[in-house]
């Protein structure tokens, strides 16, 4: 069991059921409704809590409602979920005034895809509080590509502070200088969305090119239902997709990024790893919530 620190956001998500996604402009009636927590870093965490981590979330929420203060409701179901899934919260910073991140998904009945209008009006979690963490208790970091200039500050207070943990970096969007932070990390998780961004045509030639860019990182990129591919040291590895049949694909990536953090936890080989996580994002898709 590994004790791990994740950086990044918390949501609240409203999913819309629907038969299929509408046209512009049409009227349609939602087939089911679920609120719950999302946000990929504590969507990452709360899966690794479930593998058997010690899992801790730094991030930022609004203080929820109390007597002295209207405050803002949605913290407490981020804040009440964490705590089911034990993920510890004790490293949150809360805020007196913002709204916590929501998410208006669009769940297709008819494919499974989903379709995420996000609203926040918080600030991201500053380099200040992070720097004043008991770094030393923990073994992995995992952060998101979110943020740079503090993370970067985060990534290199870690190397530095903590030289034996093991960092881990998603790299999802596509982001003004985001590739700064690559360097500090020992594993990159790359989205499909940004490797077509980079012009590269396939996961086979992205995965090379960063391998041959950033020669010391382990660089991941899932590759949506098709798989996913891995490359170390200009080798390359590539794990077909498990076909399932697709109920709800919101979180898959959290999850085969948390099966990519476990397996690696676990010194096991990179296309060993590559499995597990196709296989645990594979399953993901099947079922409505994020674990079983
Ligand atoms: C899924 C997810 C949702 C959240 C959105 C944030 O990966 O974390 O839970 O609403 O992405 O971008």
């Amino acid at each position: 069991m590994a004790k791990i620190l994740c950086t990044g956001i918390a949501t609240v998500d409203i999913i819309n059921e629907l038969a299929h996604y509408p046209q512009e402009d049409d009227e349609v009636r939602i087939l089911s409704q679920s609120i719950t927590r999302g946000g990929n870093a504590t969507n990452t965490a709360v899966v690794l809590s479930k593998l058997g981590h010690q899992c801790f979330w730094a991030g930022t929420c609004v203080t929820p409602p109390s007597k002295e203060n209207t405050g803002d409701r949605d913290s407490q179901i981020i804040i009440d979920d964490l705590l089911r899934n034990r993920v510890n919260t004790q490293y949150v910073q809360f805020l007196n005034k913002g709204k916590v991140p929501v998410s208006y998904i669009s769940l297709s009945r008819a494919t499974g895809s989903r379709t995420i209008c996000h609203y926040r009006d918080l600030p991201e979690y500053p380099f200040e509080v992070f720097k004043q963490l008991p770094l030393e208790n923990f073994n992995w970091f995992h952060f998101e590509g979110r943020n740079i200039e503090h993370t970067l500050k985060m990534m290199q207070l870690c190397r530095t502070r903590v030289p034996k943990a093991r960092i881990s970096l998603e790299i999802e969007k596509v982001r003004d200088n985001i590739e700064i932070l690559i360097p500090y990390a020992d594993m990159v998780l790359f989205s499909k969305h940004y490797a077509q961004n980079s012009k590269t045509p396939n996961a086979r030639s992205f995965c090379l090119e960063k391998s041959r860019q950033y020669p010391q990182v382990l660089i991941v990129c899932a590759w949506g239902k098709a798989g996913a591919g891995a490359a170390c040291k200009q080798n390359f590895y590539w794990q077909d997709g498990f076909k399932v049949k697709t109920v709800n694909s919101l979180g898959a990536g959290d999850v085969f990024n948390a099966a990519m953090i476990h397996q690696q936890l676990k010194q096991q080989s990179i296309a060993q790893s590559l499995r597990y996580a196709c296989r645990k994002a594979a399953d993901k898709c099947t079922k409505k919530s994020l674990i079983t």
